[in-house]
């Protein structure tokens, strides 16, 4: 395998450096952009090669000391050697470019990006694998579990329960370690950001609307926030055992649906006297599929919110939504620091 110089240019969704070698794209992880440095082409492909660093021959100033062991191993996390307040350039900037080029947003209208108060410890809850004794994660380059002690994104309280696992013998299986009880469905990941998620989300409806539609509802997380504003609220889910959790405690005005959003949301939408509608979606990373932007375009809602985990999707699904809708704002929200995921909201307005 070849050794070249490189200098790195920017950071691609996933996490890796990208550079060029006489024209052709280089991928290495764990470099920063702006960095120049030696790596080794591992693989070499038609379109683009994928290195592995050997030396730094220019560091970043951004360049920082991971704060995990196992970084580098782990195939948890992509961003510990870059400085937190780097990494949330990084995200805005690959959110502003996937708007650009895939989302045919000509000037896309960011807002600053939200930041975690917790840089580390603020997972709610992580899933370790065991097998033969060995408890822990997958490594980033080969399937072979790693054993980890302790888990510096995890909040205190999983890293105890992570702790009270290994004590004893360790059937193989998967264990999904929590810091709060509840339903073992969905939940939102890093609770001081879904927080802030929620209160920017309830900035964007005019103040009208009078029912709010929440596809892809999980155990209700925004409908049971935002039910008194609105006269009626419906929550979809296709997972029943969350749709049972929403349907716990609720107001005389909430209802929750177990079913495909594919099949619900039209005919919800088509429907519903009570308008103006607003729509909340918060899709898998798939995005929406091409039958539920169809229903979303047949019916427009005065407000949607988009909540989007992949933001190529979400810029895919706006492309199209843009025949209806105005994109009234997108703000990235840093659900998971130290990681290249990156959760993105955007406010459209169905004015057309
Ligand atoms: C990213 S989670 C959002 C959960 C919720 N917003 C919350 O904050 O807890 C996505 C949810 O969509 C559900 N889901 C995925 N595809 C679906 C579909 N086609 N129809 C209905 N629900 C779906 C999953 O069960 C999951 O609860």
């Amino acid at each position: 395998m070849r050794t070249v110089e490189l200098q790195i240019q920017d950071i691609a969704f996933g996490g890796k450096g990208v550079a060029r070698d006489e024209g052709k794209a280089v991928f290495i992880p764990f470099t920063i952009d702006g960095e120049r440095l030696s790596a080794e082409i591992v693989r070499e492909k038609k379109q683009f090669a994928e290195g592995e660093l050997l030396a730094l021959l220019e560091p970043s100033p951004h360049r920082v000391a991971p704060e995990c062991p196992y970084f580098g191993r782990c195939g948890g996390c992509s961003y510990q050697h870059i400085d937190y307040a780097h990494q949330l350039e990084i995200k805005t900037r690959q959110v502003e470019q996937a708007m650009r080029r895939i989302g045919k947003l000509a000037d896309p209208p960011m807002r600053p990006s939200v930041p975690s108060p917790l840089p580390y410890g603020y997972r709610n809850r992580i899933t370790v694998h065991a097998e033969d004794s060995v408890v822990g994660f997958y490594r980033r380059d080969v399937h072979e579990l790693m054993d980890i002690a302790r888990c510096p994104i995890a909040m205190p309280e999983v890293n105890e329960a992570l702790a009270q696992l290994r004590k004893g013998r360790v059937r193989d299986g998967h264990y999904t370690l929590r810091a709060h009880s509840g339903p073992r469905v969905f939940a939102q990941t890093n609770d001081a950001v879904a927080e802030a998620l929620a209160e920017q989300i309830a900035q964007m409806f005019i103040g009208e609307e009078k029912l709010l539609i929440d596809a892809f509802c999980g155990t209700g997380f925004f409908l049971k926030r935002f039910a008194p504003a609105f006269e009626r609220v419906v929550g979809i889910d296709w997972d029943r055992f969350a749709i049972e959790a929403a349907q716990k405690d609720t107001g005389a005005n909430e209802a929750y649906v177990a079913g495909d959003v594919a099949t619900k949301l039209r005919w919800l939408l088509e429907k519903n006297e009570l308008t103006p509608t607003a729509l909340i979606v918060d899709p898998p990373a798939t995005g929406l599929s091409a039958e539920m932007r169809r229903a979303i375009l047949d019916a427009p809602p005065r407000t949607m919110i988009y909540v989007s985990c992949n933001p190529p999707t979400l810029a895919r699904d706006l492309a199209e939504l843009q025949q209806r809708f105005e994109v009234i704002s997108i703000t990235p929200f840093d659900m998971f620091p130290q990681t290249a995921e990156i959760e993105v909201v955007a406010h459209l307005s169905g004015h057309k």
